[in-house]
Order: C-alpha cells, then sequence, then structure tokens
C-alpha cells in the first residue's frame, strides 16, 4: 500500500529573491505532472511541512516552481535561508486543481490578490500555451504597491499575450497604472456574461467582494472558482487541521466552486 506521508527528497536548483519577503524556489523533479490550483507540501528537516501552491506551468515537466512568503514560521524561515543546490523534501502534487475543461471554451476571468499570485500563475500559464481553447482572457491582479507585485517577469510575457490589468492600494508617483481594489477592475472588462467563467486566489475578504461584483456581470457562483488557504498537516485528509465547513481543503480542495465553500473568512 502506498504510504501517503512518506516525502521524496529534491533539490533546488534555483532561488530567485522576487521581494522584500518573497523567494521563488525551482524544485528539480523528472516527469512532474499536475493540474494548476494543485500544491505541494514542502519539508525541511528538523522543521517541519508546509503547503505551498505549484506557480510554474504545468507543461514543464522537469521542474516546479513555487513563490514563498517569509512568515517569520519555521517552515517559510528556513526555506528562506536555503540555498540553489540544497535538498528538501516534498509531497505531492495534492489536492483538487482548477476544472481546465470547465474553463475551455469560456471568458475566463483570473483574480489574485496580494500573495495568492502562485496558483492563477500556474492557470495563466496554461491558459495562455492553450490560447486558443478559451474565448476571452483577464488577469486582474492587485498589491499593496508597484514593490508587491509579485512574478513582474512572467507578468511581462503575459502581458503580451493576455489582458493583464493591475493595480496597487494607495497612489504612487511612478505608478502610471491602476489604483484600488481588484474588485473595481471588473469594471474595465468586457466578458459574455452567459459563457465567462473565473478563477481567484486572495485574501477571504477580497474573494467576497469579488464575488459581489462577478454576478452582476452575470458570472454566477457555480461557475466561480476560488483557491483557499487554511492550516494543513498531514495533507491527506487525516488530521482534520484543514477543514472548512464540511470539507477538507487538502482533498476537497485548494479549489472550490464558489457556492461550496464556507464563507467565515478568518
Ligand atoms: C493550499 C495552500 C497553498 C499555499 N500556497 C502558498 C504559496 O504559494 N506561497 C506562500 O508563501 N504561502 C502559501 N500558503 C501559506 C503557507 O502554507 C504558510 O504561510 C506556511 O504554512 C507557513 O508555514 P511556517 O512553518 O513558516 O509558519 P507557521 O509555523 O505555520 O506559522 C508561524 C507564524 O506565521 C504566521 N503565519 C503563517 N502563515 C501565515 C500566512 N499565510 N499569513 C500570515 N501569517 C502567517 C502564523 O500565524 C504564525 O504566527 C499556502 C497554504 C495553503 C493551504
Ligand atoms: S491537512 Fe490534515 S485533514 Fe487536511
Amino acid at each position: 500500500m502506498k504510504n501517503i506521508y512518506l516525502s521524496q527528497k529534491a533539490k533546488i536548483i534555483k532561488i530567485e529573491k522576487i521581494s522584500s519577503d518573497v523567494k521563488l524556489f525551482r524544485i528539480k523533479r523528472s516527469k512532474f505532472s499536475f493540474i494548476p490550483g494543485q500544491f505541494v507540501l514542502i519539508g525541511i528537516w528538523g522543521q517541519g511541512e508546509a503547503p505551498f501552491a505549484i506557480a510554474s506551468s504545468p507543461f514543464e515537466k522537469n521542474h516546479f516552481d513555487i513563490v514563498v512568503r517569509n512568515t517569520g514560521g519555521r517552515v517559510t524561515h528556513a526555506l528562506h535561508n536555503l540555498k540553489s543546490g540544497d535538498e528538501l523534501t516534498f509531497r505531492g502534487p495534492l489536492g483538487k486543481g482548477f476544472p481546465i475543461s470547465f474553463f475551455e471554451g469560456k471568458d475566463l476571468v483570473m483574480m489574485a490578490g496580494g500573495y495568492g499570485i502562485p496558483p492563477i500563475a500556474s492557470l495563466a500559464e496554461y491558459v495562455i500555451k492553450e490560447r486558443k481553447k478559451f474565448g476571452k482572457i483577464y488577469l486582474l491582479y492587485g498589491a499593496r504597491s508597484p514593490q508587491d507585485i509579485l512574478l513582474q517577469k512572467k507578468i511581462k510575457e503575459w502581458q503580451k499575450k493576455i489582458n493583464v490589468i493591475l493595480t496597487i492600494d494607495k497612489p504612487q508617483s511612478d505608478w502610471p497604472g491602476c489604483v484600488g481594489l481588484v474588485c473595481d477592475l471588473i469594471q474595465k472588462i468586457e466578458v459574455n456574461p452567459q459563457n465567462a467563467a473565473a478563477a481567484m486566489c486572495g485574501p477571504g475578504p477580497m474573494v467576497e467582494a469579488l464575488e459581489k461584483v462577478l454576478r452582476p456581470l452575470g458570472i454566477s457562483d457555480r461557475r466561480i472558482f476560488v483557491s483557499l488557504e487554511r492550516k494543513m498537516q498531514c495533507g491527506a485528509g487525516k488530521c482534520q487541521h484543514c477543514v472548512t465547513g464540511e470539507k477538507y481543503v487538502c482533498l476537497d480542495g485548494p479549489v472550490f466552486n464558489y457556492d461550496e465553500i464556507d464563507k467565515n473568512w478568518d
């Protein structure tokens, strides 16, 4: 029988500092296959494990990327002290990703707030590679300041292929783009309400606010998919740490239909 707690060793092949407290880690694997929205449990010897969304393209089979904010906790702090060539452990890919085949043929609005960009980045890479299978594609992404916009090099590439709209919380003299909440950006997009879907990841209140603007646009809860973050331990539906309502984020999620989640944001 497969041991669900058995992790695998893997080598870090690249580390990139992408903001004051966020680093991208590229981890070498061969034949690594996953669906955008799935996550891995990354382990550091002596420190424990923590879940991170896979942020890279699912078409890259020889490595995967995670984008990690140093919260000052055991795992993220230890991760930020590693260097290229060091080893860590991982379990995964775990959980349910975004429903790619449901999105195909539809207009797609991807939305991310703050540190919620990693799973949306992986989805963006997928839809750009398979561009012809989708209708209009938008990525709306909001951060506190220009410096807090993660994956800026990637975003420049995406801007050549899809509609990317960025916003920051407060006006800044060197920022020519939008200012305000991600949900305000909805006014700038045009989708076919009968045939559009949304994929999002961000802080709870942002997701709740977005839902209120997506509904009037004609996108029903059934067509809104949200990637949730909860504290996790086993990653296998055993420890109950990740429970939200009657669902396990590790097994039933982290991607949920908006109408099936417990909206008690914490
Ligand atoms: C499905 C899923 C995907 C995730 N994807 C990512 C990702 O792509 N990138 C990423 O950086 N994180 C992601 N997270 C969050 C990440 O797992 C946590 O930040 C991580 O578990 C912290 O572990 P730690 O051992 O460093 O901190 P812990 O020891 O767990 O916590 C230490 C301290 O940090 C605080 N803390 C922990 N996490 C957070 C947080 N997220 N926000 C604010 N304070 C916090 C705690 O309250 C505590 O005070 C994801 C979580 C889930 C469930
Ligand atoms: S993390 Fe243990 S049940 Fe989900």
